[in-house]
């Protein structure tokens, strides 16, 4: 092993796509047939809440006709070797599926949100729920009706558990992004960041995001193919 001990993983909705989940902005992204402003924003869930509700029933439903692909499976099989040698890795994912889970890692930070959990504006309560919510539906804690809104984070919202990610990037030896553009802050932020605390900073990802050039090394190609390798390679080293 390495110096190696510990390290923060930045996913993104690349490293789902061989999974079949749709990014967001690639050509046939999410982005083209829907308008970020009208589901995925507050003001887009007070202006028309059946839109964004049955937007993200459609992407839940979705979830249990998808399997986590060899990147998820690779960065389980780190995170176990990582802490069997007393180290530890941190997976801080904008994703909103549970395909980290699914392949069997547990140190996961979903910093946007979850597609699997719901939150009640009623009695302020979160919980886990994979079924499909209308206006028509009760908070099973509460229940009022048509109060559960999806706990995904949204443009203008601030993302999830920002103190905790920076500390583990403090804490960090490696700093690796896989499957993100880059284009949406405060997670694009974080390899200046890592830069700026003097982390080695590596990116896995299809196409160069907008900021490659702060990474140390880019690696383009598919996640599927090319985490599984890099997984090896430190576990070999
Ligand atoms: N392997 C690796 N990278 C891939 C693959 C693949 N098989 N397929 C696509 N990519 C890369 C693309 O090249 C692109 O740079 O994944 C990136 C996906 O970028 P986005 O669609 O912008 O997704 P992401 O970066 O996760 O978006 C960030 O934007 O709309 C919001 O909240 C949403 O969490 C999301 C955030």
């Amino acid at each position: 092993m390495s110096k190696i001990k510990n390290i923060v993983v930045l996913t993104g909705a690349g490293i789902s796509a061989e999974s079949g989940i749709r990014t967001f902005r690639d050509t046939g992204g999410l982005w083209e047939d829907h308008s970020i402003d009208e589901v995925a924003t507050p003001e887009g869930y007070a202006a028309n809440p059946e839109l964004v509700l049955s937007f993200y029933n459609a992407r839940r439903a979705q979830l249990s006709t998808v399997e986590p692909n060899p990147a998820h499976e690779a960065l389980a099989r780190l995170e176990q070797r990582l802490l069997e040698k007393g180290g530890l890795l941190t997976i801080v994912t904008q994703n909103v599926d549970d395909l980290h889970e699914r392949g069997g890692a547990k140190n996961i930070i979903h910093m946007h949100g979850e597609l699997l959990s719901q939150w009640c504006r009623a009695c302020d309560t979160k919980f886990k729920s994979a079924e499909a919510f209308t206006l028509e539906s009760h908070c099973p804690k509460c229940d009022a009706k048509g109060k559960v809104r999806p706990d995904i984070v949204w443009f203008g919202e601030m993302p999830y558990f920002m103190d905790t990610i920076e500390a583990h990037i403090l804490n960090c030896d490696l700093f690796v992004s896989i499957g993100t553009s880059g284009a949406v802050y405060p997670a694009a932020g974080y390899v200046q960041m890592a830069r700026g605390l003097n982390k080695q900073t590596l990116e896995i990802n299809l196409d160069p995001s907008e900021g490659s050039y702060f990474f140390h090394e880019t690696r383009l190609g598919k996640a599927g193919e090319l985490v599984p390798v890099w997984v090896d390679e430190i576990l070999n080293a």
